[in-house]
């Protein structure tokens, strides 16, 4: 249930690497389901084009929005829907809202005339299974019988096919009863057709759920953690590129994630924490819920420290500026743009005025107007006029032709070896690179006259 960024890919993977199992992925949006039936998937992700066409081609992967028959038939119901932050009520801006996930219970167990194992995909809060589980005894048709499982998803976007063909790990929370640890196996099975027996690894079910929400904090934490190292390196001339290099070494810290950026996105890394933030707080757990609170807080800091560096830059103003923004995905090799830093940065700019071409290979002016209403509240409704300081482009020199600066926002591997001697010549002077994501040649770029800034390193290097 849900054929969304995690739903599809995992769907689709699950089908090509078990021709005997039949997976059907149900969705509510009839678009959606269209589009995964399609040549145009609703997804952009590597690889992900040929595994979809590998299980439809085969018969065993089907997209459907006949969700009370499929799930009828099934043995095996994964829930993968959205669990946004809540927007109002108990918890509002912290809590996740599991709202779809009782709605599909509710649905199984009023479809449901055979037993059925139930598989909570989606992120949730701790205990969650627990209300699934109540949801569903209340519900049953007389004799069915269900158990609840935890498989959190752990792909990224971007690598989700690869994450999803060769997983770091599956886990798997079950109840530790032996119709639970019966199920567990039922689930582990389908997974070892392909990953090996050492990587599934099974857990009970508040471990399971919480487990999932750590990862994805402690990620985020390094993010922060190094962004944060940023702001210090820019004020005292130390380089975060050599920070992170030296860091990394350290076997205990290792190399990945140490990158500054201006900011992590996405629909999932502030969620979580949000949330995790909130079962601490639910808990009493103040302290904990304020550590954790500060790497979301971090966040916000370093993104809107970019956009006040490129204003302060350029002369304390840019009204009435052109200003090319490289990027609006959430991260390079995906489409999404749900939390993206660049709403964010974009936003601060036009707040002053400036007017912002941007451009994506992979994001539509209807997506990036979509996010700009969901996560800022800014659309022409709310602000009219918005939509004519934010100007879509579908060619990087166009975006920056007659532009007093570029500022790069999404890591897209494009934006490293675009001809900027051409977009140099382009533009108003003096000429403004603001790269938030540390990929363009800074040293060849001020060869060219550029005015320079990178995240986290000093102007002139020493
Ligand atoms: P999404 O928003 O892309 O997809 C969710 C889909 O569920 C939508 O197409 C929606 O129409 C459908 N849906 C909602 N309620 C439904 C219902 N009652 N019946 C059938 N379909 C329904 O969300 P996404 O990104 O796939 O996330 C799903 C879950 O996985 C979330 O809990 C998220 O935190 C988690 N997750 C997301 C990752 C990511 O990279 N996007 C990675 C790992 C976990």
């Amino acid at each position: 249930m849900g054929a969304g960024y995690v739903g599809g890919p995992t769907m689709a993977v699950i089908a090509k690497m078990c021709p005997k199992i039949l997976v059907t992925v149900v969705d509510l949006s009839q678009k959606q389901i269209d589009a995964w039936n399609s040549d145009s998937l609703p997804i952009y992700e590597p690889g992900l084009e040929e595994v979809v066409k590998v299980g439809r081609g085969r018969g065993n992967l089907v997209f459907s929005t006949e969700i009370e028959k499929s799930i009828a038939e099934a043995d095996v119901v994964f829930i993968s829907v959205n669990t946004p932050t809540k927007t109002a009520g108990i918890g509002a801006g912290r809590a996740a809202n599991v709202k779809n996930c009782e709605l599909c219970a509710r649905t199984i167990a009023k479809v449901s005339t055979s037993d059925k194992i139930v598989v909570e995909k989606s992120t949730v809060p701790v205990r969650t299974s627990d209300a699934v589980r109540s949801v569903l005894e209340h519900g049953a048709n007389p004799g069915v019988k269900f158990q609840v499982l935890s498989n959190p998803e752990f792909l990224a976007e971007g690598t989700a096919v690869d994450d999803l063909e060769r997983p770091s790990r599956v886990l798997l929370g079950s109840l530790q009863s032996d119709a639970g640890l019966k199920a567990c196996q039922v689930v582990a099975n389908v997974y070892a057709n392909w990953v090996p027996r050492e990587k599934i690894l099974t857990t009970n079910l508040w471990s399971s759920e919480l487990g999932k929400l750590v990862a994805n904090a402690m990620l985020a934490q390094r993010v922060s953690s190094v962004n944060s190292i940023s702001a210090l390196c820019e004020a005292t001339g130390a380089n975060i590129a050599e920070i992170s290099r030296s860091c990394g070494t350290d076997p205990r810290i290792g190399p990945k994630f140490l990158q500054a950026s201006v900011g992590f996105g996405g629909s999932c890394f502030q969620k979580d924490i949000l949330n995790l933030v909130y079962l601490c707080e639910s808990y009493g757990l103040n302290e904990c819920a304020e550590y954790w609170n500060w790497v979301v807080k971090m966040n916000d800091y370093q993104k809107s420290r970019f956009s006040l560096k490129i204003v302060r830059s350029m002369f304390n103003t840019v009204t009435g500026k052109k200003i090319a923004l490289f990027g609006f995905a959430f991260k390079k090799d995906t489409g999404d743009t749900r939390e993206t830093a660049a709403a964010f940065v974009a936003r601060d700019l036009i707040e002053e005025q400036a007017k912002v071409h941007v451009y994506d290979p992979q994001v539509s002016r209807e997506v990036m107007m979509m996010e700009f209403n969901y996560t800022l509240g800014l659309s022409e409704a709310t602000k009219p006029g918005f939509g004519d300081y934010v100007i879509t482009e579908t060619d990087p020199y166009e975006a920056a032709d007659g532009a007093h600066a570029i500022a790069v926002v999404t890591e897209w591997d494009e934006f490293k070896t675009l001809d900027y001697q051409k977009l140099y010549d382009s533009m108003s002077k003096p000429a403004f690179i603001f790269d938030g994501r540390n990929i363009i040649d800074a040293p060849k770029c001020r060869e060219i006259g550029f005015q320079v800034y990178s995240i986290g390193k000093p102007v002139t290097m020493t």
